[in-house]
C-alpha cells in the first residue's frame, strides 16, 4: 500500500483532496496498475488516521477525475494509467522559464493606474457602508441590475430580480445544482468538458454522463438517448466558445437542443463564461427555455478573472431556492467586485476593457494562425489543436515541458474513460505575458510537432 500519512500532510488542502492527489500520483507512477483493487475505505482511513467519510470523498473525487471505477464501498478499481501530468506540473513549476499555455485567461490588459483610479472613484461614496454590512445573499439590487444589463448584450433578456451574484462560475453551478437537484442525480455533460465543473459536480456527489458532440456541439439525439438511458435530470453545457474545443453551437442546433431538453424534462445549465468575447454570436439556449434554464457566467474571461465576479440568471420562481443554496455556500459574494464592475459599466470602462481584450485576443489568434497553421474562432482565447498522427496528446505534453512549454493533458477534459484519449491539445493563448513570448512558445511547439516524437529511452 503506497499512500502514507506523510503524503497527505499538506496543511493547505482538505485531506480528501490530498488523498485523491496522492492516489493520482501513485497511479501515475504505476504503484497501482490498471484493474487493481484499491484498499477498502475503512482500512485506508485507519491507516491514514482520517475518517471513513474523508476516504470516501477522496475516492469519489478520484472517480470524477477518471482514475477509478466501481462502487465506493463495494470495490474500487484503478481504471487506466494516466500519463504523468501531476509530475510534469511539478517539474514545470520548478523550471525557470516555462511558458504557460494551460491557464485559460484573457491577456492582461489592465494597468495599475487605471485599476487604482477607478477603484478609488467607485468606492468614494458608499465604500464604508459597502464594507460595514453584510450584503444580501443574491447581491445588492443595483449590482444585479447592472449585471442584468450586461447579459442583455448577449441576447438574454433579464430583470435584476432574476440575477444572483456569485463568486465565479463554480459557486453559480453549485448553488443551482444544490437548489434544483439532489446528490446522486445524473447530470449530462459534453463528452469533453471544463474539468473544474466536472470535479466540482463529482465532489457534490452528482453522477455525470457524457453526451456525444460533433463540430457544432452536443448532438440532440445523443442528449435524448443519454437522458433516457441514465435518467438524466440536467444538462450542463458551454455552447459558446466551448472549453476545450472552442466550438460555438449554431442557432438551429441550439433550438434542437432546447427541444430535447423540454421533451425530456431536463434542467439546462448554460455556462456562458466566454459569451461576451465574440463580436457576434447566437442567443443563449436559455432564451428558448425560460422556465427550465439557468445561465451561469462571470467576468473572468471578458474583463478580469481576479474580480471573481460570477452570476446566475434564473427563472423567477427558482430564485428563492437558489438564494438559499447560495447562502449555505458563501453567505454572499463580496460586493466590492460588483461595485467596481457597476462603476466600469457606468463610465464605459467595461466596454473599453472588453474592447482591449478582444483586440489582444485577435492579435494572439493571428500569432497562432501564423505559427501553428490554425487560429481559434473569433474571440476565443483557446485553441483546440489537432495533432499529427505520430503524436499522442500525452506524449506531446511530456515533450513540451522539456522545451519549457506547459500544456494541459487532453484527457483531463474527458468525462468517462470509454472513449480514446482525444487526439488534440488545448492551447491557451492568454496566459503568457507578452506576444513575443507567446510567439516563441508557439514556434517551439510547431518545431516539436514537425518532428516525430523522440524514441523513449530503452528499458533494459
Ligand atoms: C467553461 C468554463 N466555465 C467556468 C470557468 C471558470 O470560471 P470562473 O473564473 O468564474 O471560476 C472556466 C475557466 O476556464 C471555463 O472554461
Amino acid at each position: 500500500m503506497s499512500i502514507q500519512r506523510s503524503d497527505i500532510a499538506d496543511g493547505g488542502r482538505p485531506a480528501y483532496r490530498a488523498i485523491a492527489d496522492a492516489l493520482e500520483r501513485a497511479i501515475g507512477v504505476g504503484d497501482f496498475g490498471p484493474g487493481e483493487r484499491l484498499p477498502p475505505v475503512r482500512d485506508l482511513a485507519k491507516k491514514l488516521g482520517v475518517t471513513v467519510g474523508t476516504v470516501n470523498r477522496a475516492y469519489v473525487l478520484a472517480q470524477s477525475r477518471g482514475l477509478l471505477t466501481g462502487e465506493v464501498g463495494r470495490g474500487t478499481f484503478v481504471l487506466a494509467r494516466p500519463d504523468r501530468q501531476s509530475r510534469i506540473r511539478i517539474a514545470a513549476q520548478d523550471a525557470a522559464s516555462v511558458s504557460d499555455l494551460v491557464v485559460n485567461q484573457p491577456p492582461c490588459v489592465l494597468s495599475d493606474e487605471e485599476v487604482s483610479a477607478s477603484a478609488a472613484k467607485a468606492l468614494a461614496a458608499g465604500g464604508a457602508d459597502l464594507l460595514g454590512r453584510y450584503p444580501p445573499t443574491a447581491g445588492l439590487e443595483r449590482h444585479r441590475a447592472a449585471l442584468a444589463r450586461w447579459v442583455g448584450r448577449i441576447g438574454m433578456p433579464a430583470t435584476a430580480d432574476q440575477v444572483l451574484i456569485t463568486a465565479g462560475v463554480h459557486s453559480a453551478i453549485a448553488a443551482t445544482c444544490l437548489a434544483w437537484l439532489r446528490p446522486g442525480d445524473t447530470i449530462l455533460v459534453d463528452q469533453l468538458t471544463y474539468p473544474g465543473a466536472r470535479d466540482l459536480l463529482g465532489s457534490l456527489k452528482f453522477r455525470l454522463e457524457p453526451v456525444a458532440t460533433d463540430g457544432d456541439g452536443a448532438l440532440p439525439d445523443s442528449l435524448a438517448a443519454a437522458a433516457r438511458a441514465h435518467g438524466g435530470r440536467a444538462f450542463l453545457t458551454c455552447p459558446t466558445l466551448h472549453n476545450p474545443t472552442a466550438v460555438t453551437m449554431p442557432d438551429d442546433r441550439r433550438r434542437q437542443i432546447a427541444q430535447v431538453i423540454e421533451q425530456n424534462d431536463l434542467l439546462l445549465i448554460e455556462d456562458d463564461i466566454y459569451g461576451h468575447l465574440p463580436t457576434a454570436r447566437p442567443a443563449p439556449i436559455a432564451v428558448h427555455l425560460p422556465e427550465r434554464a439557468v445561465l451561469v457566467s462571470g467576468l473572468s474571461k471578458c474583463l478580469a478573472p481576479g474580480l471573481r465576479l460570477g452570476y446566475i440568471v434564473a427563472p423567477l420562481d427558482r430564485v428563492g431556492s437558489i438564494t438559499t443554496a447560495l447562502h449555505d455556500l458563501l453567505v454572499a459574494a463580496s460586493p466590492l467586485p460588483a461595485e467596481l464592475f457597476s462603476h466600469w459599466q457606468d463610465t464605459g470602462q467595461a466596454d473599453e476593457v472588453l474592447g482591449r481584450i478582444r483586440a489582444a485576443i485577435a492579435r494572439r489568434r493571428e500569432i497562432a494562425g501564423d505559427l501553428l497553421g490554425m487560429a481559434p474562432p473569433d474571440g476565443s482565447p483557446h485553441l483546440w489543436l489537432p495533432l499529427p498522427p505520430a503524436w499522442s496528446a500525452g506524449r506531446l505534453v511530456e515533450e513540451a515541458v522539456r522545451q519549457g512549454i506547459y500544456l494541459p493533458r487532453s484527457d483531463v477534459f474527458q468525462v468517462g474513460r470509454t472513449a480514446p484519449s482525444p487526439k488534440a491539445i488545448r492551447v491557451a493563448l492568454g496566459s503568457v505575458p507578452g506576444e513575443a513570448e507567446l510567439a516563441l512558445a508557439l514556434g517551439r511547439l510547431r518545431a516539436l510537432l514537425d518532428q516525430p516524437p523522440p524514441r523513449a529511452a530503452p528499458v533494459i
